[in-house]
This record gives C-alpha cells, sequence and structure tokens, in this order.
C-alpha cells in the first residue's frame, strides 16, 4: 500500500526529531501517532494532510499569496536557476563530502523547488528541511515534493535545535544571522543569493524605467562581520524564456508588485526573448 503523503512525511521527520524544538517553550518535541509534534510541555502541532507542520508561534499573512508561489513555480521549473543551482551543488558537495546525513536548512525556502533540486543531488541520507514564513509557499512545497521536512516558520526564531544544521540556504530572502550562527555547527556552510545591479533589468526597464530599487546594507560586508572564509561569485547570464513564462516572471517578482494590470498588460505585449539573471552567492564559514 501507498503510503499517504503525511505518513511519508511523518516517518522523515521522525528520523531527523532531534532537530525540532517547540516554537513557544524550546522543549524537545515528539512525535505522536505519526500526526502531531508534541513538547513536554503539551504545546502540540498538527501535521498538514500534505505533510507540513506549522510551527509559527502565531498567523502571519504576508504578500506572498498562492498564486504568487505558481507563477513562481512555473519559472524554477523552467531552468531559470539551473546555473545558480549547479554552483550551489557544487560548493555544498564539496563542503559536506565527509560529513555523515548532513543536515541542509534552506531558509525562506518559498515553493520549495530550489530546495528539492538541490537536496536530489547531494548524498543519500542527506537532510533537507525547508521552512518559510508564508504558509501558501508550504502548502506548495509540501503537495510538490517529498522526502523533505517542511514548516511554516519565521526564520527570525527557528524552530530547531543550536548548532543542528550542517549548511543553510537563504536565497533572495532576508538573513537573521543571530539565528544562523545559533542553528549551524562549528564549520557549518551559510550559502546566501542576492541580486546584483542587472538582475531581471528588462523588467526593471518597463516598471521603473531601469531605476534601480533600494537594496539592503552591503550584504557581503554582512556576512563577513559574522562569518569567515566570505568569498563571494557573480553568477551573470541571460536566460532565454520560454512561451508562456513571462507572464509568471511577472506575477512572481516583488518587482512588479504595486504595477497597475495596465503596466502588467503593455509589458506583456511588449514581449521580452530573455531575461538577464544577475546574482551574487555569498558562501561563508562559521566561526
Ligand atoms: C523572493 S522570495 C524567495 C523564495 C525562494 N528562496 C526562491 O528563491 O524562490 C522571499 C521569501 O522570503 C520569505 N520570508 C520573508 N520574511 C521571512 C521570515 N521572517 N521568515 C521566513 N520566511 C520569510 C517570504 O515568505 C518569501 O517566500
Ligand atoms: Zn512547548
Amino acid at each position: 500500500m501507498k503510503l499517504t503523503k503525511k505518513m511519508q512525511s511523518a516517518l522523515v521527520i521522525e528520523e531527523n526529531i532531534q532537530l525540532l524544538k517547540c516554537p513557544i517553550c524550546s522543549a524537545e518535541m515528539e512525535m505522536e501517532e505519526h500526526a502531531r509534534l508534541v513538547c513536554e510541555n503539551k504545546h502540540s502541532f498538527d501535521l498538514a494532510k500534505s505533510g507540513y507542520v506549522n510551527l509559527a508561534p502565531q498567523a502571519h499573512s504576508t504578500k506572498y499569496d498562492k498564486s504568487l508561489f505558481e507563477a513562481r513555480t512555473a519559472v524554477m521549473n523552467s531552468g531559470y536557476f539551473e546555473p545558480v543551482l549547479e554552483n550551489i551543488i557544487a560548493r555544498l558537495n564539496g563542503h559536506l563530502a565527509e560529513i555523515e546525513r548532513p543536515v541542509l536548512l534552506d531558509a525562506g525556502c518559498g515553493e520549495g523547488t530550489h530546495l528539492h533540486v538541490v537536496h536530489s543531488q547531494m548524498p543519500t541520507g542527506s537532510v533537507g528541511v525547508g521552512i518559510d514564513l508564508a504558509k501558501e509557499g508550504i502548502v506548495a512545497a509540501s503537495k510538490a515534493y517529498t522526502g523533505i521536512v517542511w514548516s511554516v516558520a519565521d526564520l527570525a526564531a527557528m524552530p530547531f535545535a543550536d548548532g543542528s544544521i550542517d549548511a543553510i540556504l537563504n536565497i533572495l530572502s532576508p538573513a537573521n544571522y543571530a539565528e544562523f550562527d545559533r542553528l549551524l555547527k562549528p564549520g557549518g556552510m551559510l550559502i546566501k543569493v542576492v541580486p546584483e545591479s542587472g538582475y531581471l533589468q528588462e523588467l526593471r526597464e518597463v516598471f521603473y524605467d531601469g531605476k534601480q530599487q533600494k537594496e539592503e546594507a552591503d550584504p557581503v560586508a554582512k556576512a563577513s562581520e559574522h562569518f569567515d572564509a566570505v568569498e563571494t561569485e557573480r553568477v551573470t547570464y541571460e536566460f532565454e524564456l520560454p512561451n508562456g513564462l513571462l507572464e509568471p516572471l511577472i506575477r512572481m517578482t516583488p518587482l512588479t508588485w504595486g504595477a497597475s494590470e495596465e503596466k502588467v498588460r503593455e509589458a506583456l505585449e511588449m514581449g521580452m526573448n530573455y531575461i538577464t539573471i544577475d546574482l551574487r552567492v555569498i558562501v561563508g564559514v562559521r566561526r
């Protein structure tokens, strides 16, 4: 008999139960009846039918909704991010080669495709954990991909034990260095991906007349304050847009939030054959 998604996921979580801690009181957790996580103070968190668990202390509404994550999945499955993911996979497998059953956390995993792709290229037995505060992202991730621990959680207060993680991915998502420090084992690796000036410039030209948006304070300097051996690499390429991909691309990116439907229509009518991907991969090692 084929196991349900919830059961498959319960088994993966059970195998890795030592990673988890209660988001309310920080106590260790146990799995009850393959259906819920419970701590010794009786805080209890049900597994959803699709297998994810909500460990965010309170409900959050974010700007990331279901249609946005559907658009993101369509784009991510098109090969759009392939060169970046290959770069990440090579770095991770190099760094984690000696570690048995390494644990990889994607902090701000969205709809989960990147973590799924990276995890599928790691040695058998590697553990993948994906968290995001947007429930719709985690719902989509857990429906699409099994064999990974998916949880709604805040990356500013992650429900995992100190020193339990071998590598953290943080792709186009906010960082929380205090949490990354706490969770990584000494020698553990952080791989953060941030946009560079050319990222999606063709869309920027339509929606912002080419103007730069405000970026967060220098992410490389920030990472160097917390991590050793900080190395960065800029990954730039032109991605040829397959038919039908421009619309999901426009819908998925915060760049176009707030744009009028008229502007979106204008961009679609104009068409685009390719889009520039310009990202920086920042790699640090925990002291
Ligand atoms: C631009 S998306 C990137 C998603 C994914 N890494 C990708 O590259 O497709 C940014 C993500 O950060 C998540 N996020 C923002 N603040 C967060 C927080 N405090 N805790 C967890 N996730 C957060 C959002 O919900 C969103 O999914
Ligand atoms: Zn508790």
